[in-house]
């Protein structure tokens, strides 16, 4: 991270606190793909506090266990800006033989200072056996979609956005509760597409589960001229192994127009095979 190309940093202003602009989380996302594509954590401008997580688990970013350990080569990335939190959301795919990945993550800055650094490092990091795992098909789907900026006089505001991607989850824990889709809707869950190219139907709705889900510790990060958000929860009842009220890390990424769901992306870990099922 290039941290003399910071405003406040380049005025030597002590104390102040930085401006998190959408120019610094784009160049931020960028800094951390590199990261990931040379295996160099050392790239990331981590605060001395930093913490770090996979699929819920906090370990040092340096350990062998971490996606750090070894060069990851990304097919495809899409990045959020969330300048209101001064974070960002990754979504990246690999189809590398030696280790396929998708991988969710989400990083937030600590802008009290001239120059902002890093707090906190969460990923959801999906590979072989976890959920409809298929790196492959995941690239297929999320490159064919069109995530373009929202226009302008279409911008959805934050509670907006916010409230469609909590109301696709909220139903879970109640079948009737609404949520708004748009006409068109397709959902990416793992390597399985509900919906198809030439889209013509909303296949997003989800049927009931067997019992009602609560899905608690949502963690968000939201970027409105993507008309995006993404939310890391914990997902309960999905792994077989565990007790019912048991969560397993989970990430929802939607893309939201005109108030409306077009796309999902889930990435969900599983502790065994599929989630044992
Ligand atoms: C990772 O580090 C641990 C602890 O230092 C060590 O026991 C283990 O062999 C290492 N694993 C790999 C794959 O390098
Ligand atoms: C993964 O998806 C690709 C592309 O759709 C498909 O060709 C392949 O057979 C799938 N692999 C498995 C193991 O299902
Ligand atoms: C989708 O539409 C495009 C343009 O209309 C057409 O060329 C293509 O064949 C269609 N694909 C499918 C799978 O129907
Ligand atoms: C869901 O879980 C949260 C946190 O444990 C709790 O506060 C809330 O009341 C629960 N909601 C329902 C509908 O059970």
């Amino acid at each position: 991270m290039h941290h003399s190309t910071l405003p406040l940093a380049m005025l030597g202003v002590q104390g102040a606190a930085a401006a998190c602009t959408r120019a610094f989380l784009q160049e931020a996302a960028a800094n951390y793909l590199k990261a990931i594509d040379l295996g160099q954590p050392s790239l990331l401008p981590l605060s001395s506090s930093a913490t770090y997580g996979e699929n819920d688990v906090t370990f040092p970013i340096t350990s062998n266990a971490s996606v750090f350990a070894a060069p990851i080569k990304v097919d495809f990335s899409r990045s959020l800006f969330d300048t209101t939190q001064c974070a960002t959301f990754t979504e990246l795919t690999s189809t590398q033989s030696s280790h396929p990945y998708v991988i969710h993550t989400q990083i937030f800055y600590d802008t009290s200072t001239a120059s902002p650094s890093i707090s906190k490092i969460q990923s959801v990091v999906a590979d072989t056996g976890d959920w409809i795992f298929n790196a492959t098909a995941y690239l297929e789907w999320t490159t064919y979609e069109t995530w373009s900026a929202i226009a302008p006089a279409l911008l959805d505001s934050r509670s907006t956005i916010k409230a469609a991607g909590d109301a696709y989850l909220d139903q879970w824990g109640n079948p009737s509760h609404p949520v708004p889709f748009a006409t068109y809707c397709s959902r990416l869950e793992g390597g399985l597409y509900t919906g198809a190219k030439n889209l013509t139907s909303n296949s997003c709705p989800m049927g009931a589960f067997p019992s009602p889900l609560n899905i608690t510790n949502r963690r968000y990060v939201i970027d409105e001229e993507l008309g995006a958000i993404d939310i890391f929860n914990d997902f309960p009842f999905l792994e077989a192994s565990y007790p019912l009220e048991k969560p397993t890390p989970s990430s929802n990424l939607f893309r939201v127009e005109k108030g409306g769901i077009r796309y999902i992306h889930e990435n969900t870990v599983c502790a065994t095979k599929n989630c044992g099922r």
